[in-house]
C-alpha cells in the first residue's frame, strides 16, 4: 500500500485513508487474476485520495461511526478510479498514477471491464453502508453529471469557439460532482442536516472546478514524470482545456493554422501551441480563476462551525492552489 506524501502533515486523517485503502482491497474480490490484479496496483499506486479525504473530513462535524465513514469514503475513491480506468480508454493515455494505465498493459476490454467492476464495488459500499436512501439517490444523480460533463466536452472537441463557461460547465460536471457527492455525503450521513449538507456539496463543488482548473495548468507546465500521467495530449485530441481557450479568446489567428490540422498535428506544432499560451496570458489566466473557485470555498469554509476539521479544511483547500503534481 503506498498512500500520497500529502498526508504525512495530517496524521489522523492519513490513517483513515488507510483504513480506506485496505477496505477497497478487501472488496476487491473478483475471481478474474487480470482484472484483479490491475485493479489493485491502480488503488496502490499512491493516489492523491483527496474525495474520501474531503468526505472523511466533512464527516467531523458530529461524532459518528468511523467505519461506516471509511466505508463511504472508499465508495467515493471507487468510483473516481472506476472513471479514471475508463477515462484513460477515452483518452487514449498510456500512463496514469506513474504506471502504464490498465488500457494500455492489459487492453481496453480489460480497462472497461475493471472500471465496470469498481462501479459494483461502489454500489456494494454505499448500499451497505449508507443510513438514508437519500444518499444512494444523490449518488444516482452525480454520476449521471459527471457523465454528462464528459458528454459536453466530448460534443466540442477541436471547437476553437468554446467558450470558457463551457469549459466550466464541463469542469462542474466531470470532476465537480465527484467532489460535491463526496462532501455531501461525508457531511449528511455523520448526521448533519439536510441543510448543512447542501452546503458542503457547494463547497465541494467549487474545490472540484478549481482541482480541475489546477490539472489543466499542470497539463502545461509539469513533466509528465512529475505528474504521472501524460501531458499535451488533451489539447492534441481536440480538448481545449482553459489555459488554451483564455489565450485563443486573446489571438484566435495565431492559434488557427496549428490547432486547425486536429490530428495532423506534429510534436512542433504543439510547441508552439504551447508556446501561444503562455504568450497570451492562458497560464496566469487560468490560474486566477482557480483562486476565484477556490476563495469561494474558502469563504464557506469560514462560515462553518468552529472546530478543528474547520482549519484542516481550509489549508488542505489552499494547498490545492499550489500543488505540483
Ligand atoms: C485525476 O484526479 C482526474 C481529474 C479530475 C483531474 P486525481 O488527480 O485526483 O487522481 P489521483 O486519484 O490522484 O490519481
Ligand atoms: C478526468 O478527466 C475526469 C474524469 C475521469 C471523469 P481528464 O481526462 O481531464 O483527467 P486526466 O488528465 O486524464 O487525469
Ligand atoms: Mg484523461
Ligand atoms: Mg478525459
Amino acid at each position: 500500500m503506498k498512500i500520497h506524501p500529502m498526508w504525512r502533515e495530517y496524521p489522523a486523517l492519513q490513517t483513515e485513508l488507510e483504513q480506506v485503502l485496505t477496505l477497497i482491497d478487501q472488496n476487491i474480490t473478483t475471481n478474474n487474476v487480470p482484472v484483479r490484479d490491475a485493479i489493485l496496483d491502480m488503488i496502490n499506486a499512491g493516489g492523491k485520495m483527496l474525495r474520501p479525504a474531503y468526505c472523511l473530513l466533512f464527516s467531523q462535524f458530529k461524532q459518528t461511526d468511523r467505519h461506516k465513514m471509511i466505508a463511504l469514503a472508499a465508495a467515493v475513491e471507487t468510483l473516481h478510479t472506476a472513471t479514471l480506468i475508463h477515462d484513460d480508454v477515452i483518452d487514449e493515455s498510456d500512463m496514469r498514477r506513474g504506471l502504464p494505465s490498465i488500457q494500455a498493459t492489459f487492453g481496453k476490454d480489460t480497462a472497461v471491464y475493471a472500471g465496470d467492476y469498481l462501479f459494483t464495488v461502489c454500489f456494494k459500499l454505499l448500499a451497505g453502508y449508507a443510513s438514508d436512501l437519500r444518499s444512494v439517490q444523490q449518488d444516482g444523480k452525480h454520476m449521471e453529471a459527471i457523465l454528462n460533463g464528459e458528454l459536453a466536452q466530448m460534443s466540442t472537441r477541436y471547437n476553437m469557439a468554446i467558450t470558457i463557461d463551457q469549459y466550466l460547465n464541463q469542469v462542474s460536471g466531470k470532476t465537480g460532482q465527484l467532489f460535491a457527492l463526496s462532501t455531501f455525503l461525508g457531511a449528511y450521513e455523520s448526521g448533519n442536516s439536510l441543510r448543512f449538507a447542501r452546503n458542503a456539496q457547494t463547497i465541494g463543488l467549487n474545490i472540484g472546478v478549481a482541482f480541475q482548473l489546477l490539472d489543466d495548468i499542470l497539463d502545461y507546465t509539469a513533466s509528465s514524470s512529475q505528474f504521472g500521467k501524460p501531458v499535451q495530449e488533451d489539447m492534441r485530441q481536440g480538448v481545449y482545456s482553459a489555459p488554451l481557450i483564455l489565450a485563443l479568446r486573446e489571438a484566435p489567428e495565431a492559434f488557427a493554422p496549428y490547432l486547425s490540422k486536429r490530428l495532423k498535428m506534429t510534436d512542433d506544432d504543439a510547441k508552439a501551441v504551447d508556446q501561444l499560451v503562455r504568450d497570451h496570458g492562458g497560464i496566469v489566466k487560468a490560474q486566477e480563476l482557480a483562486k476565484d473557485y477556490t476563495d469561494t470555498a474558502l469563504t464557506a469554509i469560514e462560515k462553518l462551525p468552529d472546530m478543528p476539521v474547520r482549519a484542516i479544511l481550509s489549508q488542505l483547500t489552499s494547498s490545492l492552489l499550489n500543488r505540483q503534481s
